[in-house]
């Protein structure tokens, strides 16, 4: 069904949103806070009115029985099994998987007033676990209801929270899972299917948890009742054997099986065929086998014992199926050999002592034991009641087993409080009801019994406690049918006992006879001789028939002597008791034997048993747990109503829910009243100062209930009508959306603080970190500065010392600072002759760098040269040679460039170049000639070819001087033009030296001086040139520095060359 679920998120927001819940209509409001602290409100109430309400208590019309079993049917609609009747808790069997017992589910009822939250099983439980705890009281639960209602199921989640909830240590560790595993061991042994359940149980169970002081669970003990023994030789139809036979034969292994001599098919098996029915759908037998092999480990079980358990259980089988003949003279025998050989092995037994006993009953006649033969019919219920004796004892064994290892062991403190958990089996009729039913029902009674007491008891003490009047309720009262059973002398055991006991032919007929004459007139008794007309029919002739609390049931009186006497012959007892199987001989005692009295029967052992059991459950704070069965066919979400009314009526749940109203539908303590509601009303909000009582009566006056609505007691309000309780709820509601936006307001603005401070406090230590951060690095740099300064100092007063610690930094740095600045100064082009001045250490070095850097300069540079530009350079070098520093106007020549000739192809006459043919051309320039004789200055071009240099008149070669034949070059050191070709005077072609001006005279000298090779051949005169001129004869040309180029013939015949100055040199 829907469920509101308040949830107070981080951001400050409520979300209300609805949430599908199982088990419950109330909805929890759960403050989960960022510190993941969470609280739980109690909001039980609020969905009432879509699901009924989940106490009958404020039921309004809480006598109607129709409208209690309206409410259950609505909430079982809704998966919702749980409803309280004040501290009782109603649970109707769901038939399905519920997800309601998770360890969320276990949590949630942990330390929470089961009143606070939807009702379930774990609340009951955790209920009994507080007061257990801080009231220091022994608690009992006890769970009832008829076959099937789920009573087991409720004792085994009972027992889940405890394990999981409770505190506990590794050694609790091993208590609890022996605890919880002692369940599916006992219910192999002791469980069975019948038609009313597949997992019946078929012993009642007494459980006590021991609780140390700390609250973890540290023992257990088990007390068992009666367990219905005649199943194991016979079945009703549809109903199955103990399921441990089919357990160990469906999963047993198969070496196991072998050596047990059993085959897997339980239909060989003549004691679990009976009921024919060896598969049930719900139930895996395989894997309850693997669970129960589990669980003995747990346990503590040694291997041997398993083994010997199983020779047991193997044993009884191979006893169903022995089988016997008739020999001469009706003397019986056993026909079976293989069946008695395993028999015999298995219980560790000589086999013809064996067969002896199973064929022969043992007399003591006059002091004398004599063997008498058994007929066929004795023989086989000897043989059966071997089987029931064997398979009861083992029982008994086993329990007494699992108690030592829950025993609690330790003696330094004997103090330790108790939780029982009673699971019995529930009120049950079939169609053939025989002494085991008439004793299960007779428990019922008891129980019943036991309940009416303690809960009238508990409200009539409660009323009494807070002075409040006691109404008297009425109710039925079920004791006329226990005292109708357990009546000492008049009562039905008695007489059954008496029958059992008395000589002569007692029989079972004779006992149903005895009781017609002795209890033939009790209201709840009738057989078919004593009843009327109408239900004579129903009653057979055999029968007798109770009227019980919770219903009639006819019991079949077949058996009852036998089953009471439960009867096992002499011998059999003295063969088990000589039995070499360990578990046997613990199980019969040899005590027994000597022992002259005879033993109580069953009856009388279960009645007593059962009256020891009233007084542990007396001695304790009872808690309820009422099991409804909603249908007999095991179906999920079917409600039969006729049924669940029958079990309504016989539970007495009416009666608890009027006797619950008896006057006030509601109750709570003062403090719990108060701060549920104490938000409505503006003097108990938020809180009360003043005494409880008066808070309480300020507030339902502030809510306007009339006197007659409620009553103060001591410690607690009593609300009368639950339509008050409602109304109050309501206003709760509705002040509960305030009260969340105040909450939301408040909590945003606390968790907007929070978060500030958080980022403030954040930011100042980073602040103060990353200033201390900084703060050191200054100081460090500082201390590395005032280092450093201290070295530079020493090292500067040591600087001319060997390099030693005090001025190594020193001189490193000057070395270094001086590399680092030479890196940045370095010369960028050749002529860039700049060096910065090295340290005196680094003198060698920067000498070596800057020579490096330069020859790296130049190879740069002449890499990059082009041919054309190497030729001029190489020209200019030439030159350089020739007149660098000796003739005035060589600097003009050196930014000009050298050209490749000064007259093209087409200046020169072509006659001319026929003339030089393949002489080939390198340099031709216009030049002045001046003449030997007169010193006439004529215009012609000097042609420089590779064998000889050309004077040329136009189209007239004039004169073609071979270089061979060039002796050499004049020249002025002054910044005039002209220059001389010296001939050799041998070669008779020759007119003599020729005197030539060229404007371009460095130009020309030089490349005729690589044209002729004649470099060294070069003269560079001071003051005057002379020449020979023809036949011997000498000219000479007198250089003088003037203002402008002069060139004239002097008086006495020398050619004068006035040469303007340039002071280049
Ligand atoms: N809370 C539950 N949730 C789911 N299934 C349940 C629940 N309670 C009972 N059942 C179902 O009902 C069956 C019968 O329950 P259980 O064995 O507890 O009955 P019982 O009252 O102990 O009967 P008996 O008196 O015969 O021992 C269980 O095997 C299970 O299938
Ligand atoms: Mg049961």
């Amino acid at each position: 069904m829907m469920e509101l679920k308040i949830q107070l998120i981080p951001t400050g927001e409520i979300i209300l949103s609805p949430e599908k819940c199982m088990d419950s209509y109330c909805y929890n409001c759960k403050v989960v806070s960022s510190d993941g602290v969470h609280g739980m409100m109690e909001s039980a109430l609020t969905a009432r009115d879509r699901v009924g309400v989940q106490d009958f208590v404020l039921l309004e019309n809480y006598t109607s029985e129709a409208a209690f079993i309206e409410n259950l049917r609505k909430r079982f609609k809704e998966n919702l099994i749980y409803t309280y009747i004040g501290s009782v808790l109603v649970s109707v069997n769901p038939y399905k998987d519920m997800e309601i017992y998770t360890k969320n589910h276990m949590e949630r009822y942990r330390g929470v007033n089961f009143y606070e939250v939807s009702p379930h099983i774990y609340a009951v439980a955790d209920n009994s676990y507080r007061s257990m705890r801080t009231e220091r009281k022994d608690q009992c639960l006890l769970i009832s209801g008829e076959s099937g209602a789920g009573k087991t199921e409720a004792s085994k989640k009972i027992l889940q929270y405890y394990a999981v909830t409770c505190p506990a240590s590794e050694q609790v560790q091993t208590v609890k899972d022996r605890l919880l595993q002692s369940n599916p061991v006992l219910e192999a042994f002791g469980n069975a299917k019948t038609l009313r359940n597949d997992n019946s149980s078929r012993f009642g169970k007494y459980m006590d948890i021991q609780f140390d002081f700390k609250g973890a669970p540290v023992g257990g003990h088990i007390l068992n009742y009666l367990l219905e023994k005649s199943r194991v030789v016979h079945q009703n139809h549809g109903e199955r054997n103990f399921h441990i036979f089919y357990q160990l034969i469906e999963g047993g292994e198969e070496d196991q099986l072998r050596h047990l001599g059993l085959d897997r098919n339980p239909q060989q098996y003549q004691y679990l065929v009976k009921g024919n029915c060896p598969k049930v759908s719900s139930i895996n037998d395989r894997s309850d086998w693997k669970a129960v092999r589990k669980a003995l480990t747990v346990i503590g079980f040694s291997d041997g014992e398993v083994e010997e358990l199983l020779n047991i259980i193997a044993s009884v089988l191979h006893l169903g199926n022995l089988q016997y003949g008739e020999e001469e003279g009706s003397n019986v025998c056993i026909t079976s050999d293989t069946q008695l050989k395993y028999l015999s092995r298995l219980i560790g037994v000589n086999g013809s002592v064996l067969t002896e006993a199973l064929t022969h009953k043992k007399i003591i006649a006059k002091g004398e034991e004599l063997m008498s033969p058994l007929n066929l019919e004795q023989a086989s219920s000897a043989r059966d009641a071997l089987a029931k004796a064997v398979y009861g004892r083992t029982f008994t064994w086993l329990v007494n087993k699992i108690n030592a290892s829950l025993a609690y062991t330790d003696d330094s403190s004997k103090h330790y409080s108790v939780i029982g958990l009673l699971d019995i089996y529930g009120f049950e009729v079939f169609q053939h009801n025989s002494f085991e039913q008439f004793c299960i029902n007779y428990c019922n009674e008891k129980l019943q019994q036991l309940f009416i007491e303690l809960t009238l008891k508990s409200e009539q003490e409660e009323y009494e406690a807070e002075g409040i009047t006691w109404e008297p309720v009425q109710y039925f009262n079920n004791k006329i049918i226990c005292d109708l059973v357990e009546e000492k002398f008049k009562g039905i055991i008695s007489i059954l006992d008496e029958e059992c006991l008395r000589p002569g032919d007692a029989s079972d007929v004779t006992f149903l006879e005895k009781l017609e004459d002795t209890v033939g007139g009790h209201p709840h008794f009738i057989t078919h001789k004593l009843a009327d007309g109408k239900t004579r029919k129903a009653v057979g002739r055999e029968e007798f028939r109770l009227l019980h609390y919770a219903g009639e049931v006819n019991y079949n009186v077949n058996g009852f002597l036998d089953k009471n006497n439960d009867l096992l012959f002499r011998n059999l007892k003295e063969i088990m008791c000589g039995s070499e199987n360990k578990i046997l001989t613990q199980c019969f005692d040899r005590e027994e034997l000597s022992d002259k009295k005879r033993p109580d029967t069953a009856a009388t052992q279960f009645k007593a048993s059962l009256a020891k059991l009233m007084e542990i459950l007396v001695s304790k704070e009872p808690s309820y747990v009422r099991c409804i069965k909603p249908n007999d066919s095991k179906q999920a979400a079917r409600f039969d109503e006729v049924l669940i009314r029958h079990q309504v009526k016989y539970l007495g749940l009416m009666e608890n829910l009027r006797v619950r109203r008896a006057g006030f539908a509601y109750r709570r303590r003062y403090e719990v009243f108060l701060q549920r509601y104490k938000s409505l009303c503006p003097d108990t909000w938020p809180n009360w100062q003043g005494k409880l009582p008066e808070g309480v009566s300020t507030l339902v006056k502030h809510l306007g209930y009339k006197p007659e609505e409620y009553k103060l007691g001591r410690s607690k309000i009593f609300i009368r009508f639950p339509k008050t309780l409602f109304a109050t709820e309501d206003a709760l509601e509705t002040r509960k959306h305030s009260l969340a936006t105040k909450l939301q307001a408040s909590w945003r603005g606390a968790n907007q603080k929070a978060k500030f401070r958080k980022l403030r406090n954040s930011a100042i230590l980073i602040q103060a970190w990353w200033r201390g951060i900084l703060a050191k690095r200054t100081a460090r740099r500082r201390r590395e500065a005032a280092d450093t300064i201290r070295r530079f100092i020493k090292g500067f007063i040591f600087r001319h010392k060997e390099r030693c610690p005090e001025n190594e930094y020193f001189l490193d740095y000057v070395r270094y600072s001086f590399l680092m600045g030479l890196r940045r100064n370095l010369p960028k082009t050749v002529l860039d002759k700049s060096w910065p001045t090295p340290p005196a250490a680094l003198i060698e070095a920067s000498e070596n760098l800057r020579k490096l850097c330069m020859q790296n300069m130049v190879w740069s540079y002449c890499k990059k040269i082009s041919p054309e530009w190497k030729h001029q350079m190489e020209q200019k070098m030439v030159a350089s040679e020739i007149f660098k520093d000796k003739k005035d106007n060589y600097p003009q020549s050196v930014p000009k460039l050298f050209v490749s000739t000064r007259l093209n192809g087409e200046d020169i006459n072509t006659k001319v170049l026929q003339v030089l043919g393949t002489d080939k051309m390198k340099y031709a320039v216009p030049v002045t000639k001046y003449d030997r004789k007169g010193y006439k200055a004529r215009p012609r071009q000097l042609l420089l070819t590779a064998n000889s240099a050309v004077i040329v008149e136009e189209a007239k070669v004039k004169q073609q001087i071979g270089y061979g034949v060039l002796k050499g070059i004049s020249v002025s050191s002054l910044s005039d033009g002209l220059f001389v070709l010296h001939v050799a005077s041998e070669d008779n072609k020759q007119k003599g030296d020729v005197v030539l001006q060229s404007e371009h005279v460095i130009e020309t000298l030089t490349k005729m001086a690589i044209c002729a090779n004649k470099i060294e051949n070069i003269n560079i005169n001071q003051a005057s040139i002379m020449f020979s001129v023809a036949q011997g004869k000498e000219g000479i040309i007198d250089f003088t520095p003037g203002s402008e180029l002069l060139v004239v013939k002097t008086k006495n015949g020398h050619l004068s060359v006035t040469a303007p100055r340039l002071n280049s040199r």
